[in-house]
């Protein structure tokens, strides 16, 4: 287990589409601490088989939401922490709950990254990435949490990335 995740807890439920597997897990507010919590969650999501083929949109969007936690939300305050909750029905979806102890903010007036005064700019583009490849993203708690949620593709569709 790596240093920098200092709780984990897992568990096996039942859900009405089939068994519920959770797992949560924290991180201090490190940048290096970002790669190995996803690579540990990515891990859980694979053997889970919640979005079998579109791991790759689950892993960005996991990504993006950690780095704003800790570098906009915790201002990489080493003693504060951001929390993840990840749930998976095996064959249906990945529901993924990033927190952290920050002030929030308000996700209504975000500039749109894609209008063409802000195509040259170097950042913007995490909460766009989150809601292109994950079927839901909400903002809670006055945006100290981020609810994301993403479905199974269909059998036929698997193996065709929407990337
Ligand atoms: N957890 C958070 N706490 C406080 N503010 C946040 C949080 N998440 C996002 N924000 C705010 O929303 C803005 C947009 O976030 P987004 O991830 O889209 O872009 P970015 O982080 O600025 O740049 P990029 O992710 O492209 O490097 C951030 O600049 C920040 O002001
Ligand atoms: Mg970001």
């Amino acid at each position: 287990m790596s240093k920098q995740c200092e709780m984990q807890s897992s568990s096996c439920n039942f859900h009405s589409n089939g068994p519920l597997l959770q797992t949560e897990q924290s991180i201090r507010s490190e940048v290096s601490a970002i790669s190995p919590l996803v690579d540990k969650l990515m891990a859980f999501i694979k053997k889970c088989q919640c979005v079998p083929g579109n791991e790759i949109e689950v892993e960005i969007s996991l990504r993006e939401a950690l780095a704003n936690s800790v570098v906009h939300g915790n201002h990489e305050d080493t003693d504060k922490h951001v929390y993840v909750n990840c749930s998976c029905v095996p064959d249906e979806e990945v529901s993924i709950v990033v927190r952290d102890e920050g002030t929030g903010f308000s996700s209504a007036d975000l500039p749109d990254p894609t209008a063409a005064e802000h195509l040259r700019s170097m950042h913007g583009r995490g909460i766009y990435l989150m809601k292109s490849f994950m079927d839901e993203v909400r903002f809670e708690r006055g945006g100290t949490a981020v609810y994301m949620r993403k479905k199974a593709a269909k059998a036929h569709d698997r193996g065709r990335s929407s990337l």
